[in-house]
């Protein structure tokens, strides 16, 4: 018996967190039945999921893709609000991928997609600690005391503390560009901390999630991962 938001996932319907999303949705039944509470347990062998209607089985076909995120798209498979998505841009897939963690809506870069659920819950859960880098342009000149402060860590308003090993990359008059590797991934995390050391970000790039970047390739264009970059991120997080 596995919960039913892993087995969505495995399924590659979505990430393991958005799964509960799904569920209280009311979009999951299993053998008929709506089922609505996060914890559900599915016995793998007998029962039959559906989503939408749609019987959903485990995935074995894995495929993983790095999108080059450009602004203006929300890191989500559909939107309500008809804004465009990073599902607009990764087109021409027969597997259903999802989005591995997430950028916002003007944040550009690194973006991974897969139907791996275990890896990609992996990938963007804190306590793996994957290594994600940045490139940061923000208001203001940047200095020494404030590169410690990000290092030594910063209150989120989640309550967590957020750290960043922030390079300084150029100072001008009126701005500075950083170059930030942080661990964990949590929510507009370089926005709150450089906004909380005084230097809000006027612009945003993620240049690397784990080992990947987007050399190569064009703002809106995607490839799949080489099998060796494969192998790599899942012996990155032991899977
Ligand atoms: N941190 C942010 O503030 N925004 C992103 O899109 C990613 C990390």
């Amino acid at each position: 018996m596995i919960r039913i938001n892993k087995y969505l996932a495995q399924c590659g319907v979505t990430s393991r967190r958005n799964a509960d999303v799904v569920v209280s949705e009311r979009r999951v039944t299993v053998n008929g039945k709506v089922v609505d509470t996060p914890g559900f347990q599915v016995d793998e062998a007998a029962d039959e999921v559906k989503v939408d209607g749609v019987v959903v089985k485990p995935v074995s076909n894995h495929k993983y893709i790095v999108l080059h995120k450009p602004s203006g798209y929300v890191t989500s498979l559909s939107d309500p609000h008809h804004e465009r998505t990073v599902a607009d841009l990764v087109t021409g897939v027969t597997e259903r991928v999802y989005p591995v963690g997430r950028l916002d809506l003007d944040t550009e870069g690194v973006l991974l997609f897969t139907n791996d659920g275990e890896l990609a819950h992996r990938l963007t859960h804190p306590r793996y600690g994957v290594v994600r880098v940045y490139r940061a342009r923000v208001k203001g000149r940047v200095t020494k005391p404030k590169q410690i402060q990000l290092a030594k860590g910063i209150k989120l308003p989640d309550g967590n503390i957020g750290h960043a090993r922030a390079g300084i990359e150029m100072v001008a008059e009126k701005y500075s560009d950083l170059i930030l590797e942080l661990t964990e991934g949590r929510k507009r995390e370089v926005k709150h901390l450089c906004k909380a050391v005084g230097h809000p970000v006027v612009k945003l790039v993620r240049i690397d999630f784990a080992g990947i970047t987007c050399e190569g390739l064009k703002k809106g264009q995607w490839r799949y991962l080489a099998d060796r970059e494969v192998a790599k991120l899942r012996k990155l997080v032991g899977v």
